[in-house]
């Protein structure tokens, strides 16, 4: 798979097996950035012939997604013998990424910049339309640029040790993509969920493949986010919000899950959906759903807060993304508070239903 951008266009080649990642073919120009956890599980079949010099490991935590790291990481690669031939080869999720992408944009003005994705996350959705994001003190992916990588290597075996909670976290972005993909999408997912809960590799496959093929469209058509990509927002203006008040123990995805059934629930009491469908669909996010509730224990009045503190929130009135007429994307900028509570209150009710069983 190609993807069009305006500062280059990119390849994304899906493998169901290691071969990918274990032909690095490295020189002295090239840097490996590894995930610690990655690192740890597979050092011996993939990483122990990188040399010291060439090799950074690196925390996959938020504290550490800064630019203190993405500096620190920068300062290493001028020990190396390249300057703007320098290559920089990274393994890992959203966060190696949101980092090694700052600095294949910043050192030296751009240099090249293979990315392996090891989250399911990554791997289906934010590994391609090449936003690089860090945090700072207390704001979230407040630093960022558009930097895609030349090079995405998917490996799916790679999901097979993500924690479940991770895992689930992946699938709740590959839920949402079919879910906006219509009946067609939905069909596909309730088909197959329980497949991809067994984490088959062929199955991994077919839907990252997809849910990349889906967003693709969106972002070559509005590569710096301006336009018709406000759409891959659906479920992510809630899905942030319970992101940030269960301060980052829900995982990005979960969230995106959680915030699906918001999003939907609030096209049902407007009568844009039919029930029927909106059950389908939580039907399948119930199987992918399991947080401790502990996290969730804060008031409306916070939820709300977060959500209108979203960076994508432009006024007074709340905009969000929702489903119309037969599963037909929309910009809304009239939803009232009271909808928002109504469909959040169901979810958290479910929730704890959950929980009590
Ligand atoms: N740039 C973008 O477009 C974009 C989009 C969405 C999210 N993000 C960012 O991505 C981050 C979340 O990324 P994520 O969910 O991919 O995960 P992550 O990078 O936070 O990693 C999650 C955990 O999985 C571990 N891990 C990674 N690969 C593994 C593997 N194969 N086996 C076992 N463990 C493994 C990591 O060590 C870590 O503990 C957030 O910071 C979010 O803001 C960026
Ligand atoms: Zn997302």
């Amino acid at each position: 798979m190609i993807i069009k951008s305006s500062t280059k266009n990119y390849e994304v080649k899906i493998g169901t097996d290691f071969e990918m990642a274990k032909n690095l073919a490295l020189d002295a120009t090239c840097f490996v950035v590894v995930d610690s956890n990655l690192y740890r599980l597979y050092k011996d079949e993939l990483f122990s012939s990188i040399p010291e010099e060439q090799l950074y490991v690196m925390e996959a935590v938020e504290e550490k997604k800064t630019i203190e790291t993405a500096l620190d990481i920068c300062e290493i690669m001028t020990n190396i013998p390249a300057k703007r031939n320098a290559r920089l080869i990274s393994f890992g999720g959203g966060i190696v990424q949101d980092v090694t992408g700052f600095v294949a944009n910043i050192l030296y003005r751009g240099i090249h910049w293979t990315f392996y994705p090891t989250t399911l996350l990554a791997a289906c959705d934010s590994c391609i339309g090449g936003k690089t994001s860090l945090n700072y003190k207390k704001f979230k992916n407040l630093l960022g640029t558009f930097f895609p990588p030349d090079e995405i290597r998917i490996c799916t075996p790679f999901f097979k040790t993500l924690t479940e909670k991770d895992f689930q976290s992946g699938l709740g972005e590959v839920v949402k993509f079919n879910v906006m993909f219509g009946e067609k999408g939905i069909r596909n997912i309730e088909d197959n969920i329980d497949e991809l809960l067994k984490r088959d590799d062929d199955k991994l496959l077919q839907f990252v493949n997809s849910s990349l093929l889906f967003k693709k469209d969106f972002i070559e058509e509005d590569e710096f986010d301006r336009g018709v990509r406000i759409h891959l927002n659906f479920a992510h203006t809630f899905g942030h919000a319970f992101e940030t008040m269960s301060h980052y123990e829900i995982p990005h995805g979960t969230a995106v899950a959680m915030g699906t059934i918001v999003a939907n629930r609030i096209s049902l009491s407007r009568g844009w959906l039919d029930e029927e469908k909106v059950l389908r669909v939580e039907n399948v996010l119930w199987k992918i759903i399991h947080i401790n509730t502990l996290h969730i224990q804060v008031s409306m009045d916070d939820i709300i807060s977060a959500i209108h503190k979203d960076k994508k929130q432009v006024g007074k009135e709340l905009t969000a993304v929702l489903m119309k007429d037969d599963m037909k994307l929309q910009i809304v900028h009239d939803v009232q508070r009271e909808e928002i509570e109504n469909a959040i209150n169901y979810l958290f009710d479910k929730l704890t239903d959950e929980k009590e069983l």
